[in-house]
C-alpha cells in the first residue's frame, strides 16, 4: 500500500501590512470591533505589481527547502488559488516555470478557502495510485484584488498570503484520510458574481451574507469533524493538533469545543494575517512547524470551509 507523506512545509506573506486602526479611516468601522467579531489584528496585502504566483514560488521554495529537494524532483504541482495571475496559463503552469521545471504535471484548484484540503486530497489520490511520486501543493491568494474596500462587513477580514507542502510516497500514512465536500445550493450566500459574460465592473468583488455563512460554517465544521473521526475509528482525544483554516476565531474555537480541544492545541494564526482563503492552512500547519509546536509523529486534523459551499478535512500523521 502507497501513502503520501508531508516532507516539507513553507509559507509567505507579503511585507505590505494593514492593521485594524488603518481600516478605521476606510470603513465605519472600529480597531475594537473587527478584533472582538474576529480575531483579526492585521492582514498583509500585495503591492502594486506583486502577484499571486510571486507568493506561490516564495512558498514553495521554503517547502522544498524544508523537504530536501530540488523542484526537478517534482512530478506534480497544484496549486489552490481563488485569485490566480491570469485566465489562462495557470498559476501552477507559471509557478512551474519560475521554478525552471518542465514535462510534470502542473494545474489549478479552485474550492475558494476549501481549496487546500482539496488539493491535499487530490495529490493524495495521484500519490496513493502511483500516478505521481513528488508532490508539490500550494494555497496562494491574492484576495485584496478581489474585495470591495468600501464593504465594511468583507473588507475588515481577507488578506493575501500562500502556503506549500511537499509530498512523498511511502509505505506508512502520512495522509490517513481526506473527506471533501461541496453543496452549490448555498452559492449566493458568499460570492463573486461577476465572471465571463458578466463582467460588470460592481460584481468582481467578494460578496457575502456573514452571519448566515458563520452559522453554515460552524455546523458544518462539527459535521466534517464526526465524519473524519468516525472514518478512522478515533474518539477526540487521540488528535494532537487541529489545524483548521483562519477565517475567524470565534468559528476556530466553536470547532475545537466540538473537539474538546484546549485552544493550546489548536494553531491559530489568523490575528496576523485574517482570512487568507486556500493559503490559511499550509500558513498555519508551517508557522507550527518551524516554531517547534507539532513534531514528528502526531495527529494533526485540518479542516476547512469556504464559497461554493465546499468544505472538507485532512487527517495525517505528521
Ligand atoms: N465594523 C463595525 N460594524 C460592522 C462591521 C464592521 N466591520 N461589519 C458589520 N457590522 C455591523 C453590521 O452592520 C450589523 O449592524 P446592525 O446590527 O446595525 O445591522 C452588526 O455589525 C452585526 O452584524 P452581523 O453580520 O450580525 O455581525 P456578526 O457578529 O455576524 O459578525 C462577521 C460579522 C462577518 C464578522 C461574521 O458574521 C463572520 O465572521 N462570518 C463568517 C465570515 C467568514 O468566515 N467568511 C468566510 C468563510 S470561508
Amino acid at each position: 500500500m502507497t501513502y503520501s507523506r508531508i516532507l516539507g512545509t513553507g509559507s509567505f506573506l507579503p511585507a505590505r501590512t494593514m492593521t485594524n486602526a488603518d481600516l478605521e479611516s476606510l470603513v465605519d468601522t472600529t480597531a475594537t470591533w473587527i478584533l472582538e467579531r474576529t480575531g483579526i489584528e492585521k492582514r498583509h496585502l500585495v503591492s502594486d505589481g506583486e502577484t499571486c504566483c510571486d507568493l506561490a514560488e516564495a512558498a514553495a521554495r521554503n517547502a522544498l527547502d524544508a523537504a530536501g529537494l530540488a523542484p526537478t524532483d517534482l512530478d506534480l504541482i497544484i496549486v489552490a488559488t481563488t485569485t490566480p495571475d491570469q485566465f489562462f496559463p495557470s498559476t501552477a503552469c507559471l509557478l512551474q516555470q519560475r521554478l525552471g521545471v518542465r514535462g510534470c504535471a502542473a494545474f489549478d484548484l479552485q474550492a475558494v478557502c476549501t481549496g487546500f484540503v482539496y488539493a491535499l486530497g487530490v495529490a493524495d489520490q495521484f500519490i496513493r495510485t502511483g500516478s505521481a511520486q513528488r508532490a508539490l501543493v500550494v494555497g496562494a491568494e491574492t484576495l485584496s484584488r478581489i474585495t470591495d474596500w468600501t464593504d465594511r462587513g468583507t473588507c475588515v477580514l481577507f488578506g493575501d498570503g500562500a502556503g506549500a507542502v511537499v509530498l512523498e510516497a511511502a509505505t506508512e500514512p502520512g495522509i490517513i484520510s481526506t473527506h471533501l465536500h461541496a453543496d452549490g445550493a448555498y452559492k449566493d450566500l458568499l460570492q463573486v458574481p461577476g465572471g465571463l459574460g458578466n463582467g460588470h465592473p460592481e460584481l468582481q468583488f467578494m460578496q457575502m451574507k456573514g452571519n448566515e455563512v458563520f452559522r453554515v460554517a460552524v455546523t458544518t465544521l462539527g459535521r466534517i469533524v464526526d465524519e473524519t473521526l468516525e472514518a478512522n475509528g478515533l474518539s477526540k482525544s487521540d488528535i494532537d493538533w487541529l489545524i483548521p483554516h483562519q477565517a475567524n476565531i470565534r468559528i476556530i474555537q466553536a470547532t475545537a469545543r466540538k473537539l474538546d480541544l484546549p485552544m493550546e492545541r489548536v494553531v491559530v494564526t489568523v490575528a496576523d494575517h485574517g482570512n487568507t482563503s486556500a493559503a490559511s492552512i499550509p500558513l498555519a500547519f508551517d508557522r507550527a512547524v518551524r516554531d517547534g509546536r507539532i513534531r514528528r509523529g502526531e495527529l494533526l486534523l485540518m479542516e476547512a470551509f469556504g464559497g461554493g459551499f465546499t468544505w472538507g478535512s485532512v487527517l495525517v500523521r505528521y
